[in-house]
This record gives structure tokens, sequence and C-alpha cells, in this order.
């Protein structure tokens, strides 16, 4: 294995992340394949993949010769090129910006600030951003518990909120001297409350019926199989069916903060109709342009850092190969811990 060195260029502070102008990091491309424990399917780039993912990846130079914007992953300051990206292509936004804490994004540290200053941060791109929907189109913006009062009320200078989705975040540490942190928030937000798509239909929940009712000695509202009662339910707005990736899924990457598909999934599935766009304007690993792809959908991405692009684009070739989405079979979601189930669900459907 070895040890690439990049050097990353000269972001504006105004965005928010402090970056040395020239800084010598490493980045995780192996030319030989990583020793990885057996069941470590975390996502690897190899160095003689670079150069063909490198050709997926559209810069900020090339940009101004982009025709259509459709399935790209741009490779970007999202502040230096938002403009570029023409007003009302997208059906759908998904934006996942650093949260209010100090993180690193590879060589790019988000530092946390105060809440008007976090609020300020928001709307230097919030407003970019939204001009990107069309008129009936749909925005989620995720949070957490600390900044999801200043996503409240920046997003509402710009949509009309209809929601906050409350997923539980089931990693990390329990805290000593607090409250362990395990939940997350989606704020869903519409341009027009009068005219926005929502296909409940399409992310409805399979779940074990607890007290089968029968009518006339039949199911009512749900099935009987072999293997015990199920119902498809209408979701809500607490989701405790999210598991996050981690080291032994397929969709795993480095990523610090890597939303899982199965979340996207649903996002997607309700606010957009096959073929529509999706934009994500911090797109870290990839996961909105990949569960676009895997569902049908079309993508512009933009992310700052060269690797998570290069992610992002060996995600998407995996995807071509591999569409399914864990916890997403037979059209419907799954609980948690379900597989075996699912499993034998597909091979009776075959
Ligand atoms: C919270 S992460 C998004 C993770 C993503 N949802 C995923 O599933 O991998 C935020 C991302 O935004 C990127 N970012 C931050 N500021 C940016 C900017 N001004 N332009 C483009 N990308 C930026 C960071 O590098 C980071 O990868």
């Amino acid at each position: 294995m070895r040890w690439l060195t990049a050097v990353s260029t000269d972001v504006t502070a105004a965005a928010g992340l402090t970056i040395k102008s020239v800084h010598l990091r490493r980045i995780s491309i192996s030319i030989m394949p990583i020793q990885k424990a057996k069941n470590n399917r975390t996502l690897s780039v190899y160095d003689n993949e670079v150069p063909g993912l490198r050709e997926k990846i559209t810069r900020r130079e090339s940009l101004s010769d982009v025709s259509e914007f459709n399935d790209l992953l741009i490779n970007a300051d999202l502040f230096e090129i938002v403009d570029m990206i023409p007003d009302e292509v997208a059906d759908l936004v998904i934006a996942d910006p650093p949260y209010n804490l100090t993180k690193d994004f590879n060589g790019m540290t988000f530092r946390a600030r105060s809440e008007n200053e976090y609020e300020d941060y928001l709307r230097t791109w919030l407003r970019k951003v939204c001009r990107k929907l069309k008129p009936d189109g749909s925005m989620y913006l995720c949070g957490d518990w600390k900044c999801s009062s200043s996503i409240q009320r920046v997003m509402g200078e710009e949509v009309a909120i209809l929601n906050r989705i409350t997923w539980q975040r089931e990693k990390g540490r329990g805290a000593k001297s607090n409250w362990k942190n395990s939940m997350e928030d989606v704020w869903f937000g519409v341009k027009d409350p009068g005219n926005y798509h929502f296909n409940v239909d399409a992310v409805k929940i399979r779940r074990r019926v607890v007290a089968p009712y029968r009518v006339g000695g039949r199911p009512k509202d749900w099935e009987e199989t072999g293997e015990g009662n199920f119902r498809d339910t209408c979701p809500s707005n607490f989701w405790d069916d999210i598991s996050v990736p981690f080291w032994s899924m397929p969709e795993n990457t480095g990523h610090p903060t890597q939303k899982p598909e199965k979340l996207y999934a649903k996002l997607i599935l309700a606010s957009t109709k096959e073929g529509g766009l999706v934009f994500d304007p911090f797109m870290g690993s990839g996961t909105a342009p990949v569960v676009a792809r895997k569902l049908g959908r079309r993508f512009i991405g933009v992310e700052v850092s060269e690797e998570y692009c290069l992610w992002a684009a060996k995600r998407l070739v995996n995807a071509d190969r591999a569409p399914s989405i864990q916890g997403y079979s037979d059209g419907v979601f799954w609980e948690r811990n379900t597989l075996a189930l699912q499993k034998k669900k597909q091979s009776q459907n075959r």
C-alpha cells in the first residue's frame, strides 16, 4: 500500500471552512488492496482506478462547457459554482451541510460557532440552492438537535416547512455527563404547499402485526405468511428502522458523516417521480447520487473534496452492478434485522 499526497487548493473562508492554502495530506488511495478484516466491505479506491474515476467527475473549469445538468458529480466549492447551475432544474434538494460542530472533512475543518453565526452561514447558500428547485420542488435539510432550531428558522425563510423527521441514529459511545445523542433531524419543506409531489405509497414500511385483527375470519389490512403476519404501514415522522453505515455494509465508506442509503431512498421515493432530478449541494461520499441512480432518478452532486468525489464515482459504478438498497425490497421498507425474511420473500417472488 502506498499513500498518495494531495495538495488541496484554497477555498473561500466565507464558506465557513478553514483550509490552509497549501495543505499536504495523505489520501487513502492505495495501489495494493488494503488488508481488511474478512467481512469489512468499506469502499476502497485503488490507484489504477483513479484516472477512470476522475473522468466521471466535472470540475469547476469545465462546468461552463456543460450543456445538460444531468447526472453530474461536481468537484468544487459550492460557493464558487452554485450560480453556474441553472435555476429551476431540480425536483428535489437534499442538503446535508456541516452541522454546527467542529468537524474535519478530509483536511478541511468546519468550526463550531454561535447560533447566529451558524444561521448566517446557512443563509450564505440556502437561498441560492433553493433557486435550483422547480416551482413544485421539495427540499430536505439534515441536522442534529443542536443546529435543528437554526435550520428551522433559516429554512423557513425560503420554503414552506411541512414537517420534521427524526430518525434514530444508533451509533457512538455513551456520554458520561449528558444523554447520549441517538437522533438526527431531517426538515422537510416545499416551494409551494399547494403544488408538490408526495407519494406515500412508495415509502410504506412492512411491519410485523402485533395484534392481528380479523373481519369475517379474514385478516384486515394485513397479510398472513408462513413467517408471520405483516402489514404495509404509512410512515410517520419518527424513523426507527435506519442503520448507520458500518464496516460490514457494502455502502460504507471512510466519510465521517455518511448518510444511510435507506434514509435517502425514503426521501427520494416520496418526493420525486421516476426520472426526476435530485440536487445535493454537500454530496460527501455520494449517497444522494448513488440512491438517485439506484431508483431511476437523475442527480447533481457538489463536493469540495476530490477524494470524496472519487468515492462517489466508484459507488456509482458499483450501483450500476448492484442496485439494491439495504432494507428496501419488494417495493417496501423493512424493519431492522429482517434480512433473512427479505431474502425469503425475494426467493418466493423469483
Ligand atoms: C455532512 S457531509 C455530507 C455527507 C453526505 N451526505 C454523505 O452521505 O456522504 C458535508 C460535506 O460537505 C462538504 N462541503 C462542505 N463545505 C462545502 C462547500 N463549500 N462546497 C462543497 N462541499 C462542501 C464536506 O467536504 C462534506 O463532505
